[in-house]
């Protein structure tokens, strides 16, 4: 298994460019689902989850191409032939995002089976959301052996209220709707901008969407989508952590290539903390020369703090004077990096949803475990400040969701390998299909 070996102390100077957003390029991949024609996607970044996506569409018969460097990281995806309309459990349980083929794979085929995700290392991640949507489009869903099956002639036009806001939840049951008869109105949906992206790639393959961007999604069904050409949006939680790595490390960064629009509630928390950052068109600079100061957060949906960011703004807070809560909103059990932090010397108090943080505390170097793809980044983020060498087991969590994040970090300044005896992973996953 691979691991990080990181000695803390550098500032990060320079510039990095943003990849493109995984939490969009899975919604959009699947939508491929929806037609027999080519859908082909820019921008689609370099990581393990992608590979895994497209294993889960090869699998059900589809053709999948994806290529990086001089391919440009597109991939072309063409799902004439579906011959298995199953997720399967080896591929859910690595990869959560997997059950969003549910939604396009019962508006296109009538029918689908995928495995029931269960747990995971942030809590409970049910999906009865899906479920219920889907049976207000007409679906039957039944579940069985830890699968669900969902069938239905066509999925028909039906009102949607989600208990909750969730982000795969909109993006499944719009990708059913997009073929349903007649028209759907879906409230209390997510505001995400990855789900906006989606909405956007669905309109461009002909499907009928007002109110992008708000939480009332009215959709009227088409009987049938084409194939299309997208541009996949910047990670905004890529571009985030790079911003707290430059403020932390009393850096000066350019982070090139993001939407600053995206990332609001995160640049505002940062100028509570002190932190100077600049605008300029897809462009962020940020200059760490201030001393940090604590601040509040509170995660939220968007636009609100990021959930995908707290545990970069723990890392943050553990340098920041003064005393910083922290306050976990989405998911129940989101703070197993705050022990590896303490660990390293971090002062941090776990009191149910809330962390409290006392800063700055000096870290130190040690071993520390990824327990999560989130969490693995907040840990690279204080073992780039700690004293001494540290090591972090279990980084195939960061390969999920972060490109080449040591290469990006060593073109900056920050003094980090990767020790193991796996194959470089761009060898893993540049190839074809
Ligand atoms: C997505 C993101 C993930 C991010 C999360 C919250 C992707 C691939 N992943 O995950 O990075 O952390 O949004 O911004 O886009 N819930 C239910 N029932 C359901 C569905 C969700 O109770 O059927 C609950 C969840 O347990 C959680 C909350 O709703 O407490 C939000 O989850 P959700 O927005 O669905 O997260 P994901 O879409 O899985």
């Amino acid at each position: 298994m691979d691991k990080f070996v990181i000695r803390g102390g550098n500032p990060l100077v320079g510039t990095v460019r943003i990849s493109g957003a995984k939490n969009s390029a899975l919604p959009c991949m699947a939508a491929a689902l929806l037609t027999d024609e080519t859908v082909t996607l820019e921008n689609i970044p370099d990581v393990r989850d992608i590979e895994t996506e497209r294993k889960l569409l090869v699998a059900m018969g589809a053709e999948v191409e994806l290529g990086y460097g001089r391919a440009h990281h597109r991939t072309t995806i063409n799902c004439r032939k579906l011959d298995r309309a199953e997720a399967t459990y080896d591929l859910v349980k690595t990869m959560r995002a997997s059950t969003l083929v549910l939604g396009p794979l019962v508006a296109r085929t009538g029918a689908a089976r995928v495995s029931l995700p269960g747990g995971c290392a942030i809590g409970a991640r049910p999906i009865d959301l899906h479920i219920k949507g889907l049976e207000k489009l007409g679906a039957v869903v039944t579940q069985e052996h830890g699968y669900i099956e969902a069938k239905a002639d066509r999925l028909k036009g039906g009102h949607i209220l989600f208990d909750k806001i969730t982000v795969t939840g909109t993006e499944d049951l719009l990708m059913a709707a997009v073929l349903g008869d007649g028209e759907t109105v879906m409230e209390n949906c997510a505001r995400e901008p990855e789900v906006a992206d989606l909405a956007n790639l669905l309109i461009k393959m002909g499907a009928k969407i007002e109110g992008v961007g708000t939480s009332t999604l009215k959709i009227h069904g088409v009987a049938k989508l084409h194939g299309a050409k997208h541009r996949i949006i910047p990670d905004r939680i890529e571009a985030g952590t790079f911003l707290i790595a430059a403020a932390m490390t009393g850096g000066d960064l350019i982070i090139s290539g993001c939407d600053p629009q995206h990332l609001g509630a995160l640049v505002q928390k940062l100028n509570e903390c002190g932190v100077k950052v600049k605008q300029n068109g897809d462009s962020i600079r940020v200059m760490g020369d201030n001393p940090l100061t604590a601040a509040d957060v509170s995660t939220e949906e968007y636009p609100g703090f990021p959930t995908d960011m707290q545990a970069q703004f723990m890392a943050l807070a553990t340098q920041a004077d003064g005393t910083s809560v922290i306050t976990e909103n989405i998911f129940e059990n989101r703070f197993m990096h705050a022990q590896e932090m303490v660990r390293m010397g971090a002062n941090i108090k776990i009191e149910g949803r809330r962390a409290i943080v006392r800063g700055k505390t000096q870290l130190s170097a040690a071993a520390v475990l990824a327990s999560d793809l989130r969490a693995s980044a907040s840990l690279v983020l204080a073992a780039l400040v700690a004293d001494g060498e540290t090591i972090i087991d279990r980084v195939y969590h960061i390969d999920r969701g972060y490109e080449r994040i040591e290469e990006k970090l060593r073109g900056v300044g920050a003094q980090i390998r990767r020790i193991g005896e796996m194959l470089p992973r761009k060898a893993q996953t540049a190839q074809p299909a």
